[in-house]
């Protein structure tokens, strides 16, 4: 079944997509052929993860149509001046393999950096046509407002970190103001999902597993998603979310799961302060992805 995608300022942004950041452990080429091979047509990647050439690789390993592919890459907090942003989407390109990247993202805003220098970055690359459409990651509310505010080209995306036990209303409600999509990462809280009980508790009456009520309760609020899995099973059951439907109550009782501290990629000195009622404190250990 083709996965149905999400539209915004012209982007059709496939509503489930393939992570490759290495931080839940090694990755190589492989695992994008066989999210290709599975049905995979959104990857997501970025500047700082170091897998922008096994990312170029895979679809050429599989002599699938470049067309085919919505492909997504990210410039780090460190390169939003105007031209260490130009140099890393020019490196960006050249380890991708690629002419131009179907979105292109400020990964983590820096508040050493105005929006104002950072947006334009991503306008340029827009206007250079290297870049399909543009993004922002990691923005809280205000971000994105003065980001939409001064980007002098439509954002069409906001990726930010969502899943059941990190609530989203108010990034959410933004990003449908200005219809832009929301893309969740980390949409499976990082592994720390799968032991919950309620989550285990629909998943089992339903015959699926947590990962795909999770997944699919993201696609039921209209959320695209980018779980990373390295094992070929699960890579393809995640894709597997389009023929069942979770009901009101199911909805409400994995929302109810929200909690303060939910937050998983929350690294000190780069995060703006969140929307979310008792969001965790940074974390100094820096973990991103
Ligand atoms: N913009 C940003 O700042 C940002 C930040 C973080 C992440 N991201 C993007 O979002 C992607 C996803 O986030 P993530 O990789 O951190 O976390 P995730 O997708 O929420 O979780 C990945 C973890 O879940 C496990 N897993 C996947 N499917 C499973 C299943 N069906 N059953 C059991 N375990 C399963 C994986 O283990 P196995 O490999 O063993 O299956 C892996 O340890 C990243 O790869 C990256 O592309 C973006």
């Amino acid at each position: 079944m083709p996965t149905p995608v999400l539209q915004a300022h012209g982007a059709e942004i496939p509503m489930l997509g393939f992570g490759t950041s290495p931080i839940t452990g090694g990755f190589s080429a492989d695992e994008v052929v066989t999210a290709l091979r599975a049905g995979y047509r959104h990857i997501d990647t970025a500047r700082k993860y170091g897998t922008e050439r096994e990312v170029g690789e895979a679809p050429r390993r599989r002599a699938s149509p470049r067309r085919d592919i919505f492909l997504v890459t990210k410039v780090s907090h460190e390169n939003l001046h105007e031209a260490d942003f130009a140099r890393s989407v020019d490196e960006s390109l050249t380890a991708l393999g690629v002419d131009a990247v179907d979105l292109l993202m400020i990964h983590w805003p820096n508040i050493a950096i105005p929006v104002a220098e950072a947006v334009k970055g991503l306008a340029k690359a827009k206007r250079q046509g290297v870049a399909r459409h543009i993004g922002v990651a990691n923005f809280n509310t205000t971000l994105l407002a003065e980001a939409l505010h001064l980007c002098p080209e439509p954002i069409a995306v906001l990726q930010a970190e969502y899943h059941p036990y990190l609530d989203q209303t108010k990034v959410l409600a933004a990003c449908r103001q200005h219809g832009l999509a929301f893309v969740a990462y980390c949409p499976l809280g990082r592994g720390r999902l799968f032991g919950d009980k309620v989550l285990a508790e629909i998943a089992a009456s339903r015959g699926r597993t947590v990962a795909q009520v999770a997944l699919r309760w993201l696609m039921q609020q209209n959320v695209a998603a980018i779980p990373r899995s390295s094992n070929p099973e699960r890579i393809a059951a995640n894709l597997d979310v389009f023929d069942f439907t979770l009901s009101d109550d199911e909805i409400a009782r994995i929302a109810a799961l929200k909690r303060p501290n939910g937050r998983i990629a929350n690294p000190a000195g780069r995060v703006p302060p969140w929307d979310e009622a008792g969001a965790n404190p940074p974390d100094a250990a820096g973990q991103s992805g």
